[in-house]
């Protein structure tokens, strides 16, 4: 009896921990998005590379103004590529997401539906997607 009890809270321990882990699955996935397509430029740990590639940590436009920034993500800047190409609109606001909560920053979640209406407006317009527009 005693060992079914044990067996049976292994098992629940398993299932709590499964569980938390799926909590996690969007930075999960955020991390591997950045170490993929960011961290070439901004760097382990969103630090930056000199005066070439921003910081994300503790910046201001990161931590600031969600549109300003979810535009930026769709249309590039400057030496800013746009990643409309290569990521899945969801994967844009899983990133998103991502760079506004890690390595200290803390300014909480755009929602899916925040950056498809700016999909939606900036593919209605006639200059598109693309560097700075
Ligand atoms: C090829 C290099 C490169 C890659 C890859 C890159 N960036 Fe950038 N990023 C830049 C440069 C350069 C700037 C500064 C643009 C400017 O001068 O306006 C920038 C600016 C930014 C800014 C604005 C920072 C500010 O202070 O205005 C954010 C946010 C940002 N990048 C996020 C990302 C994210 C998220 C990814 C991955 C999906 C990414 N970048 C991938 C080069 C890159």
């Amino acid at each position: 009896m005693n060992k079914i009890y044990t067996l049976l809270l292994i098992a629940f321990g398993a299932l709590t921990i499964t569980n938390a882990a799926s909590a996690q699955d969007i930075s999960a996935e955020g991390a591997t998005i950045y170490e993929e397509y960011c961290e070439a430029c901004h760097q382990p740990g969103g630090e930056g590379f000199e005066d070439t590639y921003p910081p994300l940590k503790d910046n201001i436009f990161v931590n600031g103004d969600k549109e300003e920034l979810i535009y930026l993500m769709l249309e590039g800047r400057a030496g800013m590529p746009t990643f409309i190409e290569d990521l899945e609109v969801e994967q844009l606001t899983t990133i998103v997401n991502y760079i506004r909560n890690s390595w200290g920053n803390a300014s909480g979640d755009i929602t899916q539906a925040e950056m498809d209406e700016a999909y939606d407006l900036i593919a209605e317009e006639d200059d598109g997607f693309g560097p700075g527009n």
